[in-house]
C-alpha cells in the first residue's frame, strides 16, 4: 500500500556567536561551575547580543536547511517557527522569516508549546503533509530565551540558551512499512493543571509586559522523567516497534540528569541520547533541532536510521516523534 510520508531532506541550525560560560554567571549570581555541570551537565550556552532576535536566529538556521536540502524559498508551502520568544507579541516570527528568505506564497505561523514546540511544530507540518495541504514545509525552532531570565535569580537563569534549528520536510512515497523513510507518527500530550511549575509571569493580557520565567524545578524534574518516557514508549509501540530498535533518540536539552534518568528507565545505553546541553544549555523549542544537527553533521544520525525526537517543557506539553532519517 502507498502512503504519503513526511520526509525529512535537509537540516540547519545556528548558535548566536556571544558564549556565556559558567564561571561568568558565577560572577553574576551566587553559583558556581561545579554546582551547574554537577546539577546539570551544562557548562556554557550561547546568548543574543543587544539588537539579535529570534527571526534572525531563525532566518539563519533556515537558510542553512534549505542549502541543505538544496530548496529554494520558492518551493516552500507552509513555514512553521516554534518558539515562546518572538520578537514581538504579533505577527509571527514565520511570516518573519517567510518574507526574508524571499517567499511570496504559501503561508507561515508559529506554534507555541514551550519546550515541547518543536515536536508539536512536527506533528502539524505532518498533519499537512499527510492530509495534503502543503508540499515542502520548512519547520523551525527558535529562541532567545536569554530574554525572558530573571538575571537575577539562580535557579533559573544558569539554566537557558539561545539558538535555532531547522529542517525542511517534503512529501515522499513510502510502502506502509517500517523500511519507510520519513515520519511514523507523533505523540503529543498536556496537562494544563500543572501550569504553575512552569511560567512566565507576564504577558500582553496580563501584566502589558513580557514578563521572567519562573520554575519549580525539582517538580518539573518529576514528572519529566515520567512524562518522556511513556511519550518514547507509546510512540515506539503506536507503529509496532522495540525501543532497542531505535538507533538514536535526540532528545530536548533541559538537564542531562533527565536524559540519563530517562535513558536508564528505558534500558537504553545513554550513549545513545544525543547530548548538546554541555554547549547550549535549554534552547527550548530550539533545542532538538540544534541536537539533531550536531549529530547528523558529526555523521553519527545517517540516511535509514531510526530516530525518536522527544521533548518536555511548560504547560506542561509533551511528546515524542518516531521517524526514519
Ligand atoms: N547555584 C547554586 N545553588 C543553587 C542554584 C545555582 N544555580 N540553583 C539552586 N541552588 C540551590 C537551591 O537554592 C537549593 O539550596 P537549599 O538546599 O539550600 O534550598 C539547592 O541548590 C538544591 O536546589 P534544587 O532545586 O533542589 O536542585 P535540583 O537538584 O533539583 O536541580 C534543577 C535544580 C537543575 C533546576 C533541576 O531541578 C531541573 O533540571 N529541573 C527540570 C528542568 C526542566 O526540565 N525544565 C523543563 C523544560 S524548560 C521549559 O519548558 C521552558
Amino acid at each position: 500500500m502507498t502512503v504519503i510520508r513526511s520526509q525529512i531532506i535537509g537540516c540547519g541550525a545556528y548558535l548566536p556567536e556571544r558564549i556565556l560560560t559558567n564561571d561568568e554567571l558565577a560572577r553574576m549570581v551566587d553559583t558556581s561551575d561545579e554546582w551547574i555541570a554537577a546539577r546539570t551537565g551544562i557548562r556554557r550556552r550561547h546568548i543574543v547580543v543587544d539588537g539579535e532576535t529570534t527571526a534572525d536566529l531563525a532566518l539563519r538556521a533556515a537558510t542553512r536547511a534549505l542549502a541543505d536540502a538544496r530548496v529554494t524559498a520558492q518551493e516552500i508551502d507552509l513555514v512553521i517557527v516554534a518558539t515562546t520568544t518572538p520578537n514581538e507579541t504579533f505577527p509571527s516570527v514565520a511570516t518573519a522569516v517567510q518574507s526574508r528568505i524571499g517567499m511570496t506564497r504559501g503561508a507561515a505561523f508559529d506554534v507555541q508549546a514551550v519546550c515541547s514546540g518543536f515536536i508539536y511544530g512536527l506533528a502539524v507540518a505532518d498533519s499537512f503533509i499527510r492530509t495534503k495541504q502543503a508540499e515542502t514545509i520548512l519547520l523551525v525552532g527558535a529562541e532567545t530565551m536569554s530574554r525572558l531570565m530573571d538575571w537575577t535569580d539562580r535557579t533559573t537563569c544558569v539554566l537557558f540558551g539561545d539558538g535555532a534549528g531547522a529542517l525542511v520536510i517534503r512529501a515522499g512515497e513510502g510502502g506502509g512499512d517500517l523500511s519507510d523513510r520519513g515520519v511514523f507518527n507523533t505523540k503529543l500530550y498536556s496537562d494544563g493543571r500543572l501550569h504553575d511549575l512552569l511560567y512566565v509571569d507576564g504577558g500582553p493580557s496580563t501584566t502589558g509586559m513580557t514578563g521572567h520565567l519562573r520554575m519549580l524545578g525539582k517538580e518539573v524534574f518529576k514528572h519529566a522523567v515520567i512524562n518522556i518516557a511513556e511519550s518514547i514508549e507509546a510512540s515506539a509501540s503506536a507503529s509496532g516497534i522495540a525501543i532497542s530498535d531505535i538507533d538514536w533518540f535526540v532528545p530536548h536539552q533541559a538537564n542531562q540528569r533527565i536524559l540519563d534518568a530517562t535513558a536508564r528507565r528505558l534500558k537504553v545505553a545513554p550513549q545513545r541520547f544525543i547530548s548538546t546541553i554541555e554547549d547550549h544549555g535549554n534552547t527550548s523549542a530550539a533545542s532538538v533541532p540544534l541536537a539533531l544537527d550536531v549529530a547528523v553533521r558529526d555523521g553519527r544520525i545517517k540516511r535509514g536510521d531510526l530516530i525518536l525526537l522527544e521533548a518536555m517543557g511548560g504547560g506542561l506539553t509533551w511528546g515524542a516523534a518516531l521517524l526514519r532519517w
